[in-house]
């Protein structure tokens, strides 16, 4: 297969966008990520929780490289509009499985405020997991307005609006296969 040229610069909705995080190194640090479930779940039959809309494009690529049981559940609950959070939450819907004595790992695509992951893992701890935890590919922790205990972090990022891999502006750039950032001044990412 040729890999894809991607450019470096992008513009939509009246902003410029510049190249953040290149395809590969996402993919490869989803594989890392992707070693650590198949050792800590090994027998555990986890329930991978994926948030819709952002980590589609995360928990598909992430899927490929895990290879002990585990059950895909899809969730959704939209609470972000342009750039910047409006704060508002909404409710989860989508969730069929039964969560009670299951090992559970929700699958963020980014962690901004913190507001979203800490209201689904709420209302997931509810209904009492055996465990619960929380993957994200992106975490803001300058952010984050509310404690929220990430388990597994791909890239700490700085207080920056990025888009592509599944993250979108406006329901826009979600299909890019790199991740861009706003042009500001804009700081390099960190691994975990
Ligand atoms: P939080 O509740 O503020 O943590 O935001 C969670 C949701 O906001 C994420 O699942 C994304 O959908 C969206 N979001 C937060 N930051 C960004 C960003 O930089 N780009 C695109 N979407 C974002």
């Amino acid at each position: 297969m040729s890999s894809q040229l991607s450019s470096q610069k992008k513009f939509l909705n009246q902003k410029n966008f510049s190249l953040y995080i290149s395809s590969q190194e996402i993919l490869d640090k989803i594989q890392s990520l992707a070693s650590l479930i198949n050792h800590d779940y090994a027998d555990k039959k986890p329930v991978l929780l994926v948030i819709l809309n952002g980590a589609f494009r995360f928990s598909a690529d992430l899927v490929r490289y895990i290879d002990i049981d585990v059950e895909i559940q899809f969730l959704r609950l939209a609470s972000y509009k342009g750039t910047e959070s409006t704060g508002e939450i909404k409710k989860i819907l989508g969730l069929t499985t039964h969560l009670a004595d299951r090992h559970v790992l929700i699958l963020e695509d980014i962690v901004d405020t913190g507001l979203t992951a800490h209201q689904i893992w709420q209302d997931l701890q509810a209904q009492k997991p055996a465990s619960l935890a929380l993957m994200t590919l992106l975490l803001k922790p300058d952010a984050l307005s509310i404690p929220v205990e990430c388990a597994y972090v791909g890239f700490s990022i700085p207080n920056q609006f990025v888009v592509g891999y599944g993250l979108d502006f406006d329901q826009q750039g979600r299909e890019w296969n790199d991740i861009y950032v706003a042009e500001e001044a804009s700081q390099p990412p960190k691994g975990e």
